[in-house]
């Protein structure tokens, strides 16, 4: 599969097999952010492999899925749940754009697994200081993102962006996620 392939269905995924994610996917998740871009080559990513069964248990109630979906669609059930977080925290103490930085890291990293059939969904809406806690981050470094990983158990794909779909992802009649996004003329000009 082409890189432009890859990036076709590297997508938000959000229900998952229950298997775990071989320790060979989670080394290359970690070399991805270790080989990333970053301003001024400072490296201030860090991560927080969440890895063991009981810990993963701990972090499922902590996040919030697909916020255009009603839970009964976007929530994944108890058998459908990521099997690896990954928590993404970034060192203040090093100055920089930590977030722009943080961008290109998760862009890395989900598609590192990808390349080896892992989904992902990329986490913001999370319980930032219950995960503190649980994830022992300590000042100065701060969580900005958590990251689940899983063999997805669905597809998504692309659908495009009409004035009746709007931005909000929807599933279809197979319970597959249809994403909509916007024309190639619509998001480049040419000078
Ligand atoms: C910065 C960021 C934060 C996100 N936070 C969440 C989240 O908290 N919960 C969730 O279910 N999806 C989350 N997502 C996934 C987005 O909803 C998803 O990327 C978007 O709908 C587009 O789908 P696609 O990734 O398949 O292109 C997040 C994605 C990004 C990039």
């Amino acid at each position: 599969m082409s890189v432009m392939e890859k990036l076709l269905t590297r997508r938000t995924y959000r229900r998952f097999a229950q298997k775990a994610v071989p320790q060979d996917v989670v080394e290359d998740i970690i070399e991805a952010v270790r080989l990333s871009s970053c301003g001024a080559n400072r490296q201030a990513v860090r991560l927080v492999v969440v890895n063991k069964p009981e810990d993963v248990a701990s972090v499922q109630p902590l996040v919030k899925w697909a916020a255009y979906l009603p839970p009964e669609q976007g929530t994944p059930k108890a058998d459908e749940l990521p099997t690896l977080y990954v928590a993404v925290v970034q060192d203040t103490a090093i100055p920089g754009d930590l977030n722009t930085d943080t961008g290109i890291a998760l862009a890395n990293m989900t598609l590192a697994a990808w390349d080896k059939g892992v989904g992902s969904c990329i986490m913001g809406a999370i319980n930032k200081p219950a995960l503190t806690e649980l994830l022992h981050i300590k000042e100065p470094e701060k969580l900005a993102f958590m990251v689940a990983f899983g063999y997805p158990t669905h597809e998504a794909h692309i659908v495009p962006l009409t004035g009746e779909t709007g931005v909000k992802y929807y599933l279809d009649g197979q319970k597959d996620y249809c994403v909509p996004k916007r024309s190639a003329e619509e998001i480049a000009r040419y000078l």
